[in-house]
């Protein structure tokens, strides 16, 4: 009796959403990978994106009417998470777990205490994909640097730099920024440290590939094999990519961010 009432109530609501008949009964996830622009979160999410049964939407909250503020926050979220907002990368017939890329200066870090709640409420799943060497992730954003970030970080003029050109950093501001990066990741994982979720770093996705499959188990996904054609970013020695190279191994030496000036792989 209970089992009936339990399945026509609930079985209108499954159908209601035709293209999910077939796979309606299977319980859905919802995830959010959370990342900061140049962390390679963009091959992570290919990877992921690979899976049949997941879909991430990409950077929801790139466009900046949806975060205006946290009630916009809230509903984009919904909207997501109900399947009401389908992008390129919705495949939706049997999705098992539901998601999107959000970028922590993308209005994550305005509204913790809401967004907390609404990711306990809604028991979603946080990937943290961040990136362990700041001073490449610096690197990889003064080499973009149409990306409006180089702006913010460490001085540099965006006009004309050509896109193989190697950056030259501006020591002078080199160690703040690089504690900025770091202060802003660490605060995220604080904000957000009472959610279900999982660390996963860039570099140790390179060296270990067996860092999808602890991502497919906490997902509760059925294990397959990940792939992307996206390239990965900037591999080779760091001193191949910073154009005053020495200057910048004489600010770090000594300091508590000498690590990044070692090659990670
Ligand atoms: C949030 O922004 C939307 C769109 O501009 C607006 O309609 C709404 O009233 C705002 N809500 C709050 C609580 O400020
Ligand atoms: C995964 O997708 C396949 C193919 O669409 C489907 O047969 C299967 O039931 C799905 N598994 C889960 C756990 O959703
Ligand atoms: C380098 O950084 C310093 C300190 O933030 C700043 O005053 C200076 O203008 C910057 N130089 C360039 C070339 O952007
Ligand atoms: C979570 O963050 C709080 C401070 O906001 C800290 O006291 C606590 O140790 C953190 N817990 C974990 C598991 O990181
Ligand atoms: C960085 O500077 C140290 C001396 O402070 C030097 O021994 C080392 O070879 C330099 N590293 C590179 C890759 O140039």
């Amino acid at each position: 009796m209970w089992q009936n009432e339990y399945v026509s109530t609930i079985t209108p609501i499954r159908n209601a959403c035709a293209a999910r008949f077939e796979c309606g009964r299977n319980p859905v996830r919802l995830f959010v990978i959370v990342s900061m622009q140049r962390s390679g979160s963009g091959w992570f999410e290919t990877l992921m994106n690979s899976h049949v049964n997941l879909s991430s939407n990409g950077e929801i909250f790139g466009q900046k009417d949806r975060r205006k503020n946290v009630s916009m926050i809230i509903n984009t979220l919904d909207r997501v998470y109900n399947m009401d907002l389908l992008t390129r990368s919705s495949k939706n017939e049997c999705s098992a777990a539901i998601g999107l890329k959000w970028m922590l200066n993308q209005g994550l870090m305005d509204y913790p205490e809401e967004i907390l709640d609404y990711f306990t409420k809604r028991g979603v799943y946080v990937i943290f994909f961040l990136r362990r060497n700041m001073l490449r992730r610096l690197v990889s954003i003064l080499a973009n640097s149409f990306d409006k970030e180089a702006k913010l970080l460490n001085g540099v003029h965006v006009s004309h730099v050509h896109s193989h050109e190697e950056p030259t950093i501006n020591v002078s501001s080199l160690e703040s920024d690089l504690g900025k990066m770091e202060l802003m990741a660490r605060k995220a994982l604080e904000y957000y440290n009472r959610t279900r979720h999982i660390v996963v770093y860039y570099e140790d996705l390179m060296k270990n590939p067996y860092k999808l499959i602890q991502v497919q188990d906490f997902l509760k996904l059925p294990r397959m094999e990940l792939k992307s054609r996206q390239v990965k970013i900037h591999k080779g020695p760091l001193w191949e990519h910073i154009d005053n190279w020495d200057d910048v191994n004489k600010t770090l030496s000594g300091t508590t961010y000498e690590r990044y000036l070692r090659a990670d792989y």
